[in-house]
């Protein structure tokens, strides 16, 4: 289905008042799409519309905790009445958590269950079925959810089996609706990044290997809506991982067990050595 150059009109992001969620309402708001800013911290997400604004685009913030259902719905409203259908929902909101398992309280599972999984499925449901309601109306209209996982999603490792339960379920909810919903309009994409450099993850994606910006998320972002794209590895070290999984999956296994200081190093080096775009080795790493 061809896009229209003027579309996607009206996106919401959630988790917007940082990193990547803020860099991909930066992205949207400079390709001539309103932004809902959707955040946690209210004032994060106000500040990120004050950016899209003095870069000459709109967007609008909001007050949002993912993990609430009935927050949710109310907010589905509020945008519904306030702005419309949102042709795009970027559910990015997400919090991390590495360890023992074996050591987690009940609280820090249930809540990196909550924000990271039942999150992102509820915003599928809310605005997914938006989305489909005015499809019908109107068969011409198109939807895109776009759930951001990580290549944790199909990376297992020892210190990460919380985030990568989360992020691996995102993954599997995004394969599955997308054969949903494809029967209105509603493209679904799982976007899977590794090592980005934002305020969190900064110090782990230097380790890896200087780490690339989360502008770089929020490009794969805007090309995986435009073109439906089900699954996004974001990065060298995401791909390895992706092809490493499918491919070999013992040599991932056998990984998972390893510290995970040294897997940064053996990625660092091993995807030192892919050509980048332009076909050159990375200078910071060869
Ligand atoms: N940075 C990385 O290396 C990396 C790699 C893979 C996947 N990801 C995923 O990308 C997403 C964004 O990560 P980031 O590094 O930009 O994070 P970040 O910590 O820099 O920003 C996250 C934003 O989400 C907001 N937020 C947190 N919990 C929320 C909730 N319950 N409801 C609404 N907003 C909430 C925070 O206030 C913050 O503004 C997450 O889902 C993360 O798991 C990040």
């Amino acid at each position: 289905m061809r896009v229209p150059v003027d579309w996607p009109k009206l996106v919401i992001v959630t988790g917007a008042g940082a990193g990547i969620g803020q860099a991909t309402a930066e992205a949207f708001a400079a390709s001539g799409a309103t932004v809902v800013c959707a955040d946690l911290d209210l004032p994060a997400a106000e500040k990120t519309v004050d950016v899209l604004r003095a870069n000459g685009g709109e967007g609008f913030a909001y007050a949002l905790d993912v993990a609430d259902a009935s927050a949710w719905q109310t907010f589905g409203e509020r945008v519904l009445a306030e702005h419309g259908v949102a042709d795009v929902l970027v559910n990015n909101a997400g919090v991390g958590l590495a360890g023992s398992f074996l050591e987690h309280s009940h609280q820090d599972w249930q809540r990196i269950v909550d924000v990271n999984v039942l999150g992102a499925g509820h915003g599928c449901r809310v605005i997914g079925a938006q989305q489909r309601n005015r499809n019908k109306q109107d068969p011409s209209a198109r939807g895109h959810l776009v759930n951001v996982a990580s290549a944790s999603a199909f990376s297992p490792h020892k210190q990460l089996a919380a985030y990568a339960a989360t992020k691996a379920a995102v993954l599997m909810l995004s394969e599955s609706l997308r054969a949903e919903t494809s029967a209105y309009g509603i493209g679904v994409s799982a976007v899977c990044p590794a090592f980005i450099a934002t305020g969190t993850h900064e110090e782990t994606a230097a380790k890896a290997g200087g780490g690339h910006g989360p502008e770089l998320v929020a490009k794969r972002i805007l090309k995986a809506v435009r073109r439906n794209k089900p699954v996004v590895p974001v990065a060298g070290a995401a791909w390895f991982a992706y092809v490493l999984a499918h491919l070999a999956p013992f040599m991932m296994r056998r990984a998972a067990a390893v510290d995970g200081e040294a897997v940064l190093a053996r990625i660092k080096k091993l995807t030192g050595w892919l050509p980048g775009k332009d076909g050159r080795k990375r200078p910071e790493n060869v």
